[in-house]
């Protein structure tokens, strides 16, 4: 197991940039909590909510649900996470992207602060390849990609046998405002935190296998050749 004391990290990146792909195998390796937005709204859609119907009426046309929702939501579940254990460590998976929860994570986490924004960079041709083939597993959440990471069977997860999904917002339509709200709002995050000097660069348009080396010596604190960002 990777140690990586108060780990508070933000993964941020374009849709299918990895960020939920490699906080999957990195939350499983260092034993920390995954929190992905998208994933605690799809979860609240699949369940019918009020909530979830109204947040499904924004996220299947790509627009980002309204900061003050979102931004309670992982209040919630962060002081939640406070509660229950006293050194909590958390990768935050899709939150902040927008300047005003960056700064509502920043007041709520007072002195602490963020420890790592990771910045997943990958040109928008490999974005749109990666979302048009990726398969969701419904009932594990596993994600795969018809080329890029290939389940044995098309129709089933590897993983738990469960029934593999194509998501709403991976339609074409979908992915080009998904893009465009990322490039508008969730962008200037970049300079958000290189100001913070807590900005950590990676080139994820490589093998899962090598960006994730990259995110293990950037978490443990030996990524003397990762650019941080914050240093010229
Ligand atoms: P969310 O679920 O967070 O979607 P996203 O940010 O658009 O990102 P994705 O999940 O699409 O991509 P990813 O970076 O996780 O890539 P993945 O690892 O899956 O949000 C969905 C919606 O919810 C938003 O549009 C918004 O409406 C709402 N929402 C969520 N958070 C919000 C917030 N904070 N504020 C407001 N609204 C919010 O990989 C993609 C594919 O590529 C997979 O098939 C994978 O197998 C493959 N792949 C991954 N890495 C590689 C690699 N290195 N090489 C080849 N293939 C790869
Ligand atoms: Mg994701």
């Amino acid at each position: 197991m990777v140690a990586t004391p108060d780990l508070r990290a933000v993964f941020l990146g374009a849709p299918g940039a990895g960020k939920g792909t490699q906080a999957q195998r990195l939350a499983a390796e260092c034993g920390v909590l995954h929190i992905s937005t998208g994933d605690m709204l799809r979860e609240h859609v699949k369940a019918g909510t009020e909530f979830g119907k109204k947040a499904n009426t924004f996220m299947a046309s790509g627009k980002l649900v309204p900061d003050d929702v979102i931004i309670g939501m992982v209040e919630e579940r962060i002081a939640r996470s406070d509660a229950a254990s006293a050194g909590p460590s958390w990768i935050l998976d899709g939150f902040p992207r927008t300047l005003p929860q960056a700064e509502a994570l920043d007041r709520q986490l007072g002195a602490r602060g963020v420890s790592h924004a990771v910045w997943f960079a990958v040109p928008r041709d490999v974005l749109v390849a990666r979302l048009s083939g990726r398969r969701t597993c419904g009932q594990c959440g596993a994600i795969w990609h018809v080329d890029f990471k290939p389940t044995r069977d098309p129709s089933a997860c590897d993983k738990c046998g469960g029934p593999l999904v194509q998501r709403e917002d991976d339609r074409p339509q979908a992915v080009g405002k998904r893009l465009e709200v990322f490039a508008l709002q969730t962008e200037p995050l970049l300079a958000y935190y290189r100001q913070r000097q807590v900005l950590v660069e990676l080139d994820a348009d490589r093998t899962p296998e090598q960006v994730f080396a990259d995110l293990v010596a950037v978490v443990s604190g030996g990524a003397e050749s990762i650019d941080r960002g914050n240093k010229s």
